[in-house]
């Protein structure tokens, strides 16, 4: 059947960072949005709708601004079950074409979310989760909603070494027993967290795994801090920012400044807190036959943490290997009786 089929329900990997909301889908598209959104509608009106930079949604009677908009910050503590971050997926899900249609999904929560410090799963968070991602929320546009009516939570880092041991060999898909029988650790380098999973005769390590509370959000905070001081602004628009951390340029009053020298240092901070957390977590990785990079971080910082480990590795398209992850265990790893 084909996936045009509205009737059917369609598979997608949802990995709903608090930067960048990705999305896998089973015919290899991979999809990403950041996760900026606003409380409240737009105040724009279109004149041309297929020039719309700006959607609406509604969830739980509040209204989102999703899109183009000087974004609030969604590093609140509970971003994760939000009508934001609703209406964030809400809309990464029409961008990927899936209006209308009823959509199954795995998606993850970050390795210190998850787990409790011995391992214990937080049930009443995971379920929190399940039960946020599962609301109806009504873009406010002609188009229908697409609804989630399936959804499972795994472990951020997890995922991605789920898309290391799930591979493809030409028309078949499977299990890398090489890759599934060596211990091998994960750091998944994102906006909030950083997080550290490994992996060990397929059983998570705990002691080896969990969350630093860092990554590429905290090098926008510093970034800004150092242009509002430079130029002497009272605030700096995130957007703006976001282009500063990505080329080293800030545009004001129509002129471009240089602001690479900002840039380098705030990745300089966040790299030695990151490397001292890496190596209390790891050690010197003597045991691990591979360490995997993985996340946004990484490609924003490879020049940084090229040598880190003798046996490290960066996965293909970094972002997106927790939401790839998330694909392949809902096609493979869930039980047809979690789906149904
Ligand atoms: N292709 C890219 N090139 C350069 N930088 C990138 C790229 N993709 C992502 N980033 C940077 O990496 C950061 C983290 O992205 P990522 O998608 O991993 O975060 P996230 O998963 O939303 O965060 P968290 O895991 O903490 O919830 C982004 O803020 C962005 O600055
Ligand atoms: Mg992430």
């Amino acid at each position: 059947m084909s996936d045009s089929n509205t009737m059917t329900p369609i598979q997608v990997g949802l990995d709903d960072g608090y930067a960048f909301t990705k999305v896998a889908l089973p015919d290899g598209r991979l999809i990403a949005i950041p996760s900026r959104a606003r409380v409240g509608k737009s105040g724009v009106t279109w004149i041309h709708d297929g020039q719309q930079r700006i959607f609406e949604y509604e969830t739980e009677g509040a209204m989102y601004s999703v899109g183009a908009v000087d974004g609030a910050p969604t590093h609140f503590e509970g971003y994760p079950t939000s009508g934001m971050n609703r209406a964030i997926v809400q809309h990464a899900l029409q961008e990927a074409g899936l209006a209308g249609r009823s959509v199954h999904t795995v998606s993850g929560l970050p390795v210190s979310a998850f787990y409790k410090k011995k391992g214990e799963q937080r049930r009443d968070t995971i379920e929190k989760k399940r039960n946020s991602l599962k609301q109806v929320v009504q873009p406010m546009m002609e188009r229908l909603p697409a609804g989630i009516a399936f959804v499972d939570v795994i472990p951020e880092a997890l995922a991605a070494w789920y898309d290391y041991v799930i591979v493809a060999k030409g028309d078949e898909v499977i299990l890398d027993e090489e890759r599934l029988s060596v211990p091998i650790a994960i750091i998944d380098i994102g906006g909030r967290t950083t997080d550290y999973v490994v992996v060990k005769d397929q059983g998570v390590i705990h002691t080896s795994s969990g969350s630093l509370q860092g990554g590429m959000l905290d090098v926008k905070q510093s970034v800004a801090d150092g242009i509002q001081e430079r130029f002497d602004l009272e605030s700096v628009g995130e957007q703006l920012v976001s282009h500063a951390v990505d080329r080293g340029v800030a545009r004001l009053y129509g002129k471009n400044h240089d602001v690479a020298d900002l840039v380098d240092a705030a990745k300089r901070e966040l790299v030695e807190r990151l490397y001292a957390e890496t190596r209390r977590q790891l050690g010197l990785g003597v045991e691990l036959d591979r360490v995997l990079f993985v996340g946004g971080g990484t490609v924003a910082l490879v020049e940084h943490i090229a040598d880190w480990f003798p046996n490290q590795a960066i996965a293909e398209h970094p972002a997106f290997a927790n939401a790839r992850g998330m694909l392949k265990y809902l096609q493979y790893v869930c039980e047809e009786s979690d789906v149904a």
